[in-house]
């Protein structure tokens, strides 16, 4: 049988090639040879939203997104988290074996706090809900970024647990972290990230995609001199576009001097704008058909939903629920 590979995303922003290169195109990648499951976390998105509009919306874009980049329901498991409740159950039911001190030492709720985040309970018990998007749908393997290893360690923990106390019932996750899948810079060198303002959309407007080309920060070799790739934003983004032989070619250009940085971010723009061209025609494509995403995403939730009542049932059975 087929593995089951699990992944959640938050619906909280624009997607940008950092998102593009450390995630989405795994998962399509994953979806060719796995039984993949992917769903928009907007449960834990809210954590951090306040407001309901724009929540909505960024759901809405980020089903579009995930199906133009080529996330197909038709070969996985695609949906928004909030359509299966189940999943809120079993967070209750998994809160009430998790030990307090598994939680207090999550990084994630630290920093947020250390930021001076206000800290709700539901910032607190995320790694609680994230466990129950895993366990509930007995995934095999989830592939994350760094920055999610400790909750899916804590994943881990609950489960083994629960299994401990109630018998060999959920299925012990093992994790996919992707330590070769580089950090990808943003236009300030920083990694890109939403909340650096510092990202290179997949599906920005040309003169917005321009402009943000324009502003990546270089350093102010004159036009003739050599340059070094290697130490150059322009060069990691577009090695990322282009095949071994390719990049060496536009590394040779820029040790040979005679080449600005200007010509550089011209090219890297023809790329971004061409490797994205099928995207965002599907995506238009995809935006013209009312009502094609809502319908997908329904589906999508019943069928996984059939799986979560039967791991919900044996849980509550095993709890004494039922
Ligand atoms: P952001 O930092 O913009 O808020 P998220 O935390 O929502 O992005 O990340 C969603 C996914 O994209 C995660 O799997 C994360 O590992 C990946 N990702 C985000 N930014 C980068 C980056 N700069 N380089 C590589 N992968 C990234
Ligand atoms: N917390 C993850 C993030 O911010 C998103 C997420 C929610 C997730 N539930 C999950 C990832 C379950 C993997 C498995 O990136």
């Amino acid at each position: 049988m087929k593995k089951r590979v699990l992944s959640g995303i938050q619906p909280s922003g624009k997607l940008h090639i950092g998102n593009y290169f450390g995630m989405i195109q795994r998962m399509v990648q994953y979806q060719e040879k796995s039984d993949l499951f992917l769903f928009l976390a907007n449960l834990h998105a809210l954590t951090s939203s306040q407001d309901p509009k724009i929540l909505q919306q960024q759901t809405e874009e980020a089903v579009l997104d995930l199906l133009a980049l080529g996330i197909d329901p038709k070969k996985s498991h695609f949906w928004i988290q909030s359509d299966v409740p189940e999943v809120t159950e079993l967070m209750w039911i998994l809160s009430c074996v998790t030990p307090l001190g598994l939680l207090e030492r999550a990084h994630s709720f630290k920093d947020k706090i250390a930021k001076g985040i206000d800290a709700s309970h539901g910032l607190f018990s995320y790694p609680i809900l994230m466990a129950a998007d895993i366990l509930l749908y007995r995934a095999d393997i989830v592939p994350v970024g760094r920055d999610q290893k400790q909750h899916l360690e804590i994943a881990r923990d609950i489960a083994l647990k629960f299994n401990h106390g109630y018998g060999e019932i959920l299925t012990i996750p093992e994790p996919d972290i992707a330590e070769d899948v580089a950090v990808i810079p943003g236009a300030d060198g920083q990694k890109m990230s939403k909340s650096y303002g510092n990202t290179i959309d997949i599906f920005a407007e040309e003169k917005e995609l321009k402009k943000r080309v324009m502003s990546i920060v270089t350093d102010s070799t004159p036009v003739e001199a050599p340059k070094n790739p290697d130490t150059c934003i322009v060069y990691q983004l577009h090695k990322l576009f282009l095949s071994s032989k390719e990049a060496k070619a536009l590394a040779d250009r820029y040790r040979a001097g005679e080449f600005g940085y200007g010509d550089a971010k011209k090219m890297l723009f023809e790329a971004l704008w061409e490797t994205f061209r099928p995207y965002r025609e599907k995506r238009a494509h995809l935006e013209k058909e009312a009502g094609l995403a809502g319908k997908l995403m329904s589906e999508g939730a019943a069928k996984v939903r059939a799986i979560a009542a039967e791991t919900l049932n044996e849980v509550r059975k095993a709890v004494g629920l039922k």
